[in-house]
């Protein structure tokens, strides 16, 4: 009887602490909804405030060499199904999150030419907050910094206006242009 008492108790602290895993990677200010960019999005759920500390990007702690082991991994599956989501996030020099979890929620935010978000480090952790003010029904975004060496790869259908048809970091935006010009 007394094992069974503890056998309960034991799946009651489980399933609790799943329930916080789970309710970290979630916010009141957004949810996921089919996206006119790509697949599935997040959008606003409300009025967003510039600054905003949205969501929690979530997932496991990895180190480096962990890291380019997946990140290995997940460009070789890129090049046999064509699918090139990554979700490895770099925190310090020793430590990477990869936020490949289902409860992961942000993971599915697309990326724009023009964000309406960023994501910040905040000690270990990874918050996406708001770059201005976030209307209800806006698709959360953001520069996903892609370096320029493999523009060809990620086309962006992000629509916006100044879109530079790739997915490439801003900060690498001059160095697009010369390439593309020297194409065509
Ligand atoms: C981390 S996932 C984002 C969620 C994705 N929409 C989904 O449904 O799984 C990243 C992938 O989404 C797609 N994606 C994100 N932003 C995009 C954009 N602006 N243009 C085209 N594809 C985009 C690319 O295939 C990228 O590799
Ligand atoms: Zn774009």
């Amino acid at each position: 009887m007394a094992a069974r008492k503890k056998k309960v108790s034991e799946s009651k602290v489980l399933h609790r602490k799943l329930v916080q895993l789970w309710n970290r990677g979630q916010s009141k200010y957004c949810e996921v909804r089919g996206s006119e960019i790509h697949g599935r999005g997040v959008y606003a759920t409300r009025f967003i405030p510039d600054q905003t500390k949205i969501i929690e990007y979530v997932g496991e702690l990895i180190d480096k060499e962990e890291s380019e082991r997946r990140g290995n991994a997940q460009h070789a599956k890129s090049l046999k199904t064509g699918d090139a989501a990554v979700y490895i996030f770099t925190l310090t020099n020793t430590c990477d999150i990869d936020g490949n979890v289902p409860w992961n929620t942000a993971r599915l935010i697309n990326h724009s030419c023009r964000p309406n978000c960023e994501a910040w480090i905040d000690g270990r952790k990874i918050f996406i907050h708001a770059l201005g003010d976030i209307n209800a029904g806006d698709e959360l975004t953001f520069d996903y910094g892609f370096d320029v060496d493999c523009y060809e790869d990620h086309p962006c259908l992000c629509g916006k206006e100044g879109c530079v048809g790739y997915i490439v970091s801003r900060s690498q935006w001059a160095e697009l242009g010369t390439r593309l010009k020297a194409k065509a």
